[in-house]
Formats: C-alpha cells, structure tokens, sequence
C-alpha cells in the first residue's frame, strides 16, 4: 500500500488472487468517496452532536453507528464502485435502447451515504484511545486551528458550526428530493433522542453552461463561475487511462497518486483490511459581486499595459484577469498555456518549468499556489516527490442559489469544500498556510492567494510594498508562448493586497471540523 499506485484495474501490476483478493477485502472494508468521488450532483450534510452525559446515552449511540453499516447503509468502496460499473453499464444499454431509458437509470443510479467522527466524538463517546487515529491537527479540531489559518474565531461562525461537531454523516443522490428528503427525515428521527443538535447543510453541483444555463451534461462549475474538479489525484487505472487519452496525456504532469495520499491504518478497525482518511470540512462563503468588481479592477490595468490607447477594459482582459487569479479561464483552460479560453476543462498535463518566471501564470494563482507542480523542486531543491505528498483530494460541492450572478436576495453562496489526505498538518494546513496565505511563496512578494488567501486577523493593511502582482506586460495578448520571453514589468502597487483589503475577502470560513472516516469494521465494532 505504502509505493503502489493502487489499484484492482491496474494492468502493470500482476493480478494474482492474493493481492487481488487483499484488495477486495480493503475496498470491502474503506468507505466510499476517498479514492474516487462519488459524483452525485446532490448532496445532505448532517451534522450530530449527541448527547453523552450518561453512559446510557453514549451506548445508544455507539450503537447508531454501528447500525449505519449493519443496515447497510453506508457505501464501501467496493460497493461504490460496483454501482458505478452497472449504473454506466445500465447507461449504454438504454442508449441503444431508450424505450423506458429515463426510470431504468433512476433505478440504476444509488443513494450514496458516508459517515466521519470527529475527535471529539471518539472522546465523548469513549470509544478508547487505541481505536482513536491520532493526528495532532485531527485531535486538536479545526476550532483550535483557526488561528493559526487565519480563520475566523469559532465564535463568529454560522451558529451551526459553533457546537462540538460528533459526526458528520454525508447522503448524496442524483436526485435532490425524491430519495434524500426521506432518508434524512428518517435519520432525524432515529437521532430525535440520541442528539443534542443536528445541523444540515444542503450542497448541488452547478451544472452551468458559460452564459450560466443549467445543462446536465455541462462540467460543475463553481460560484465565481469557473469549471472545478478538473485536477485530483488518481487512484485508479481507470481514472489513470482516461486522464492520459482525454485530458492532454499525463508525461508532463502526474497526476497518479499512491494509496498512503489518503489512506492510513484505522486503529478501530480489523487489523488486516481497516483503513481511514482524514476530512477536512470548511463552509467557504463566496462574494460573488466582489470578486467580479476584482477582476474588473485586475482587467483595468491589464488595459493599461496591454493598449494603452484605447483604455477600457475588453470582455478578453476581464477573462484574462480572472484567469491569472485562478491558473486558468472559466472553461479550464490553463492560463500557462494560452492566452484566451478555448481548450475546455479537460486539460491538465502541464507543469511549470516552461514558465519559471510566472510570466504566463502568476505565481500567486490559485491552482499554482496549491499544486505548485514542480515549482518547489526548481526553487528549493525539495524532492519532487515531497511537494506530491502534499496534495489533497477534493471532494466539495456548491451550496446556496445555483447561479453564476446571485443577487443579494439569492442569499448566500459558496462551496462546502471537503478534502481527504492521510496527514491534516502535510497537506490541507500546509496547502492553506504555508501557501495560499504565505505571501512569499513561492518567492518573496508573490503575494496571497487571490482566491483563499488569508491574512492574519487584526494585522493592519501592509504597507505600499511594490508587488509583482499580476506579472503581466503589454505584449501579453499577443504572447507568443513558443518563444522565450521577456521580463515582465512589476507593478507598483501591491494588487492582491489591494483587493483583499479593500473589499474585504471574496472567499470567507463561516465554519468546519476536521474528521475521520473510519472503515467499516471500526463502525461495527463501535457498536
Ligand atoms: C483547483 C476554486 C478552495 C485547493 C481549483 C480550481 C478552481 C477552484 C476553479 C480549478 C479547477 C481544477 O483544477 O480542478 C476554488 C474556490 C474555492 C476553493 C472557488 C473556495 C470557495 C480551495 C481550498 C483549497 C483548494 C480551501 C485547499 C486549501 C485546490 C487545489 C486545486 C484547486 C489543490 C487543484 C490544483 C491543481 O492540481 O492544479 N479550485 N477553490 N481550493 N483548488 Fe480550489
């Protein structure tokens, strides 16, 4: 587990039964949507605060814990994937024959259900210290955390996030009322006595065409408008195969990924096939409007240098600029490899050592923040393989109005963001700290993440510190990327600072926790 890529489909390792049958029996045992997304579009958040004064109450519920697996309610690995193998199985034949085709893949297609503790709850459900994993940023929880991610204090989040969070249970359907509403009902009543709170949180995946039309077969897109989930770590030859013939190839970037990214021993569970992960939760709310007034802002000054002539900012410098913030445009396009939108979501075979100076896709870009692709290696000399280690799977998805323009009457938006890794400090934190909100890296004055950056409560705006931010120059609409480049003009007021200060953030944590999706056995022994 510890150097392969993992994986029952991959041709490269030799299928004999023993580690074929190992495999099952892990798979068997793992819960679903850590190695590979579940891809329901709707999504019920519940989470459960028991009671646990007596020993009465915490045996009961133990029990509902346990009852989650012997009714075989959550879904393993295993089953995931078996149900994904007949749902397209059930697509294909009603292709060649529709007649009925619409309820033979509502029948296809399951409910999903998943089930994480936070520390708190293997404490206050006594469940032993030998069964309880043991990540200090797991057993500290995320409101311990706050601080040092420049988060804000638990008491100014959602009030639903301020309680001691036991369990967050995940129910997820294509179907967003016909099957959720019931099983939730259902769940609410089996807790009415066992717990102290329950809070819900409701997520749809944004399946919005470019001008913001609801089209089932368009990619998910997020609030500020651009595709999302396009680049994730692998697991499965499956995944591996199509990333190589569909996204662009995999030789310039990897995005395979051993199992030990996300997976680790669970200490409650059976000793040969138990494994976990760590999940990050965080409520990110979006400011839509401020964003755009951002880019706006951004678009302003690539006019400047770009025509100077003819000053206002075109539809292609707002495009631009919004791809600078984020490493690509709204359809996915990569920034680094072109200069306008066009290439769809699929690419993602690029790395950065064509572009050491950022002056194709700024350093402070969300997706270089976050997976700096080879950037550290060239800069610090660390092994490329510990900047891999960092990498999370992400697993969120939208919530509020499901539109690219809300108004302030929609009410609020943004992502309910989830992310598995097997170590909370290596990758989420460190991703959120040590990068996005680290204004010098990848080197000094790159500036914040323009989409998560943080800076730390109370500390009053920096001062007019010239900023290479965004590391564009006059030619860049013309740029002819074959050639070498330039270098590129600094501009001399601090950008991202501007923007972050001026409008407050665009991205803000209304609330989370960090837990652990423990395996099945683990569940069932609880009981
Ligand atoms: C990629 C948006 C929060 C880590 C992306 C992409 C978008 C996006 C549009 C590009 C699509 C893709 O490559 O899949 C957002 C928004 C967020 C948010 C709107 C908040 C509301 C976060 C957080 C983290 C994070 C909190 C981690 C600390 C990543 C990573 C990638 C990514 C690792 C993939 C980068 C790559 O492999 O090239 N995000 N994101 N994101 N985001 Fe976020």
């Amino acid at each position: 587990l510890k150097q392969t890529a993992i994986n029952p489909d991959l041709p490269e390792i030799p299928p004999t039964r023993n580690t074929q049958a190992a495999l099952v029996a892990v798979l068997k045992d793992l819960q679903g949507n850590i190695l590979k997304s579940h891809g329901r579009d709707h999504s019920r958040h519940l989470f459960v605060t028991f009671k646990t004064a007596d020993a009465a109450d915490r045996k009961k519920a133990r029990q509902w814990l346990a009852g989650l697996v012997t009714s075989k309610l959550v879904t393993s690995a295993h089953r995931q994937r078996e149900e994904a193998r007949a749902y397209r199985a059930t697509l294909a034949a009603t292709e060649a024959n529709p007649a009925g085709a619409q309820q033979a893949v509502e029948d296809a297609s399951k409910v999903f259900v998943g089930v994480m503790l936070s520390a708190a709850c293997y404490r206050d459900l006594g469940l032993g210290p030998d069964a309880t994993p043991d990540d200090p940023s797991f057993l500290a929880g995320a409101k311990q955390r706050a601080g040092f991610l420049n988060d804000p204090k638990d008491d100014q989040w959602e009030p639903g996030f301020r309680n001691t969070l036991h369990v967050l249970l995940v129910a997820a359907d294509d179907h967003a009322t016909n099957r959720l509403d019931p099983l939730l009902k259902r769940l609410r009543n089996d807790l009415k006595d066992i717990a102290a709170h329950l809070h819900e949180e409701t997520g749809a995946a944004m399946r919005l065409d470019a001008s913001g039309q609801w089209n089932a077969q368009a990619p998910v897109r997020e609030h500020f408008g651009f595709v999302d989930g396009i680049s994730q770590p692998l697991f499965f030859a499956d995944d591996i195969d199509r990333a190589r013939t569909r996204q662009g190839g995999i030789d310039r970037y990897d995005p395979s990924a051993p199992l030990d990214l996300v997976l680790l021993k669970d200490p409650g569970g059976d000793r040969s096939t138990a494994y976990g992960s760590y999940f990050v939760y965080r409520k990110l709310e979006q400011d839509v409007p401020a964003f755009r007034a951002g880019e706006k802002a951004l678009a302003a000054k690539i006019a400047q240098h770009a025509h100077p002539t003819t000053p206002p900012a075109t539809p292609h410098d707002v495009a631009l600029a919004g791809a600078y913030m984020v490493g690509r445009f709204q359809d996915g396009t990569p920034v680094l490899e072109r200069d306008t939108a066009g290439l769809g979501a699929e690419p993602n075979n690029f790395a950065y050592d064509e572009d050491v100076d950022a002056v194709r896709c700024p350093f402070q870009a969300h997706i270089r923040k976050t997976n700096p692709r080879g950037d550290k290696q060239r800069q610090f000399g660390v092994p490329l393989t510990q900047e891999r280690a960092n990498r999370i799977v992400r697993r969120g998805i939208s919530y509020g109005k499901v539109t690219l323009d809300p108004k302030p009457e929609d009410g609020k938006v943004g992502l309910l963001f989830l992310c598995a890794q097997s170590s909370i400090p290596d990758q989420f934190e460190f991703i959120q700290a040590a990068w996005a909100n680290y204004q010098d890296f990848l080197v000094p004055g790159s500036g914040l993440d323009p989409v998560i950056g943080t800076l730390p409560r109370r500390t009053p705006p920096p001062t007019q510190v010239p900023q290479p931010w965004p590391k564009i120059y006059a030619s860049h609409n013309q740029l002819d990327f074959a050639k070498p480049q330039p270098e590129p003009p600094h501009f001399p007021t601090p950008m991202s600072h501007t923007f972050t200060q001026a409008v407050g953030q665009w991205v803000t944590m209304r609330g989370g926790e960090y837990f652990f999706v423990p395996s099945l056995s683990a569940l069932t022994a609880f009981g």
